[in-house]
């Protein structure tokens, strides 16, 4: 069956098929349904492959004294053992900081950190190897919370200070004032696809590796330097992510150095594949966050001045934690104009799994944050928070410098929330919740408003740059590359679709290949949502190119100026006469025309000055907001979502299919992260919620009852980004907030909202329960 074409696809007659802007189903929906989809496990697995596993620490923090492996060495099926001492190169697979061994060198940091690796004939073999190791430690003291980091002054990478205005004097003469501590819980990233890497030693020192991997080129640099060879020594490929959302930016770097080193030792094809648990215990996480937050507010809920402490658990090593608390910071504001602000981040050290990317990437603490400030004000002053919310937005030519001193120039949070107020029926309904909370003692019921503005580009000035390879065959159909990674966001059809529309071809005359440090060097990780806004305009730049020899080519064949060359449906118009594309494209190639091309693509307009944390980082701002509403059995803390109206913008959606995909897919992500999902710790540093069986994502029976989500129509961006699309992959994670706030509103009745509800995320049953006898007890925890 042809899935693309499904009659859901708006296709107008005389027009291509899979066009920019046309709602074509993920290039891969098929083959991922039939599980035919290759994915880095599913590769025929070459001649003589061996399989690895990890040697682990058990400690968190400890001296190595003794790592005797002669029982690893001897296990059935083993073939060779390594420990950091053998690797040739360096050893290190951190992507900023050279801070996080491969294989730890006699001192361990966290309970998971890889010891050694094994090499065995099977999985089972090299698994059970591994557990055959006689470790002695040294036990040192570990530090295992954000809290105990900073009163120890431990850090990853320095404190970092914004500040704008007077928030001192703003919060000390304002008409009230609040203070206090709240928080938010990290979150695995939860890919169904695990760590996985397959490295084959090629000839002369070369090395190829399949990686599943977000950042091709960074694991290409890593390994490189691992076994030290140059960057030229080493291919990466990945064709796509089972998931990633984020723990596949840096973390694959240590999976794939892994099966680098151990190729190159043994000369055989080496897979490392980890199972969940070990997944789940070696890899990073979000940043748990604790927040501190002292404001300042007149009568009708303004901010006039307003302080945040966040500090982050990064642990063991800097990884990306520097910018994902420079993000952090980015978004103490969200929505919401703070004159006089200061945040102090501390970037704290803990020995536990050092924590990395995850959708959002620091914004989402930060949001939670201010989100939690307005919600307080509003509950403290008896005000609807959605007044509250309005009155502290971003303005339109006034009240529209962010702390970091860039104006928000496309603002447009009126609209986007005048709209949902109305279809969402929030007035008529906070109304009804307040009767219905009257008469029902025991099960409560609670809704919020909560918005969300999202800044697009990398805050890492020098990333936000693509390029993309393509190439037309003599029968007109095209190969496209780009330095782009897929992992199930739809990015590949995305960027088809933009070649597509811009050769006047249907989509399914172009080839989607997988990303290849060969073909598209030095690429960014695909992040921060940028993906389509970068490999889009790369290939849009390549098409560009090749549409341009084409049109010269027929211009000087057929003799007509260049305005009569049109192309258009499949078919190319010189003059007065049309042919197909691949005729024009076979008498070019007959011709001697290069119809191969390179694309490049820079995000103009942003700087930003990392040193006064001042300038323009984002390109634009993606907005979205969400109304959800809660129901809550105070006997036992357990909720329902039952019902969730979402307005989100993707300016003019290069895919609607796709986009509310990801609108749909991140706010239940979110979700998950701000009420079930909850990481837990011995108090020996032991993370004991390494399953699905304790770790708990949202399922489908999790949805609310009543799900609808709508796209903002005709919202064009007002930046010249590809077709005017707004990036979409991380941004409506945020709409969650609303969830943990509608929850938060359902115990505030508890005690008829006398009582502001003391809340940390996540909001687990068991917390629920403990705020709602806080609440009881007149707010005595
Ligand atoms: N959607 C799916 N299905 N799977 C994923 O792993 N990752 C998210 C988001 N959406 C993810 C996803 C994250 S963290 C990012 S940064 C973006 O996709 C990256 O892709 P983009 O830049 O092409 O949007
Ligand atoms: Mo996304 S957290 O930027 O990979």
């Amino acid at each position: 069956m042809d899935v693309r074409s499904s009659p859901e696809q708006k296709v107008r007659a005389g027009e291509i098929t899979g066009g920019v802007g046309q709602a074509v189903p993920h290039d891969s929906s098929h083959l991922h349904v039939s599980g035919e989809a290759l994915y880095t496990d599913d590769i025929p697995e070459p001649r003589g492959l061996l399989h690895l596993a990890v040697g682990m620490s058990m400690r968190a923090h400890a001296k190595i004294r003794q790592l005797d492996l002669r029982a690893v060495r001897e296990a059935p099926g083993v073939l060779e053992v390594m420990i950091a001492d053998d690797i040739p190169g360096e050893n290190n697979c951190g992507p900023v900081v050279a801070d996080d061994p491969i294989l730890a060198p006699g001192i361990v940091q966290y309970v998971g950190q890889a010891l050694f690796s094994v090499a065995a004939s099977t999985v089972e073999q090299a698994r059970k190897a591994a557990r055959l190791a006689h470790i002695e430690y040294e036990e040192l003291q570990p530090i295992l919370d954000p809290l105990t980091a900073v009163e120890a002054g431990l850090f990853v990478l320095p404190t970092q200070t914004l500040k704008r205005g007077d928030s001192r004097a703003a919060i000390a003469n304002a008409q009230h004032r609040l203070r206090g501590r709240t928080g938010v819980g990290g979150q695995d990233q939860f890919y169904l696809e695990g760590q996985i890497a397959m490295a084959l030693p090629g000839e002369d020192g070369s090395l190829f590796i399949y990686s599943s991997t977000q950042h091709p080129g960074e694991v290409q640099h890593l390994a490189a330097a691992a076994i030290g060879k140059h960057f030229k020594d080493v291919v990466v490929e990945c064709r796509r992510m089972g998931g990633a959302f984020g723990g596949k930016e840096s973390q694959p770097a240590l999976i794939a150095c892994i099966a680098a080193l151990m190729a190159q030792r043994t000369g055989r094809a080496c897979k490392l594949r980890l199972d969940r648990d070990d997944d789940m215990i070696m890899t990073g996480k979000r940043h748990d966050f604790v927040i501190d937050y002292e404001v300042g507010f007149d009568d009708t809920g303004r901010i006039h001045g307003i302080e945040f402490m966040l500090a982050s658990r990064c642990g063991m090593s800097a990884d990306l934690s520097g910018a994902i608390n420079d993000r952090a910071m980015f978004h103490c504001d969200n929505a919401y104009y703070l004159e006089n602000v200061s945040i102090v981040s501390h970037r704290c050290k803990t020995h536990t799994v050092s924590n990395t990317a995850f959708r959002g990437f620091g914004g989402p603490q930060g949001m939670f944050a201010i989100e939690y400030v307005v919600d307080e004000i509003a509950r403290y002053l008896h005000l609807d928070a959605l007044a509250v919310r309005r009155r502290n937005f971003y303005g339109k030519g006034e009240r529209n410098v962010t702390p970091y001193l860039q104006t928000v120039e496309d603002n447009i949070l009126e609209p986007i929330v005048d709209r949902l107020e109305k279809t969402s029926e929030y007035r008529k309904r906070v109304e009804e919740i307040r009767r219905f909370n009257r008469g029902s003692p025991v099960l409560k019921r609670g809704i919020a408003l909560t918005p969300v503005k999202f800044g697009i580009s990398f805050t890492a000035t020098h990333l936000n740059q693509a390029g993309a390879l393509l190439h037309v065959y003599t029968d007109g159909t095209v190969h496209i590359n780009h330095g782009g990674t897929e992992m199930g966001q739809g990015l590949f059809t995305k960027v088809a679709q933009v070649v597509a529309e811009e050769l006047q071809i249907d989509l399914d005359r172009i080839r989607i290949t997988a990303s290849d440090t060969s073909k598209v060097p030095n690429a960014s990780a695909t992040a921060a949502s940028s993906g389509s806004d970068l490999n889009g305009k790369a290939a849009q730049a390549a098409a560009r190119k090749i549409r341009k020899r084409l049109i010269r080519f027929a211009c000087e064949r057929f003799s007509v100026p260049e305005d009569q060359v049109e192309f258009h449906n499949n078919q190319v118009r010189i003059g007065n006469e049309t042919m197909g594309f691949g005729e024009l494209v076979f008498l070019a190639w007959f011709a001697r025309t290069s119809l191969s091309a390179t694309g490049f693509y820079r995000t103009p307009k942003i700087n930003y000055d990392r040193a006064t944390f001042s300038g323009r980082p984002f390109f634009y701002y993606a907005y979205g907001a969400a109304v959800s509403e809660a129901i809550v059995d105070t006997l036992t803390g357990e909720y329902r979502l039952l019902r969730v109206d979402i307005l989100h913008d993707c300016g003019k959606s290069l895919n609607p299919a796709i986009d509310m995909g990801q609108i749909e897919g991140g706010f239940v992500q979110g979700t998950g992260w701000l009420t079930s999902e909850e990481l837990w710790w011995t108090a020996e540093g032991e993370l004991k919620t390494h399953a699905p069986s304790t770790y708990k994502i949202p399922t489908c029976s999790d949805l609310a009852v009543d799900f609808r989500v709508e796209m903002l129509e005709s919202a064009a961006n007002q930046e010249n980004t590809i077709y005017r699309s707004k990036a979409v992959g991380e941004p409506p994670l945020m709409l969650s907030l609303s969830v943990f706030h509608a929850i938060r509103d359902a115990i505030a009745s508890v005690d008829d909202y006398r009582t502001i509800p003391r809340l940390r995320a996540p909001a687990t049953p068991e917390a629920v329960l403990a705020a709602i006898e806080a609440v009881r007890n007149g707010g005595a925890a």
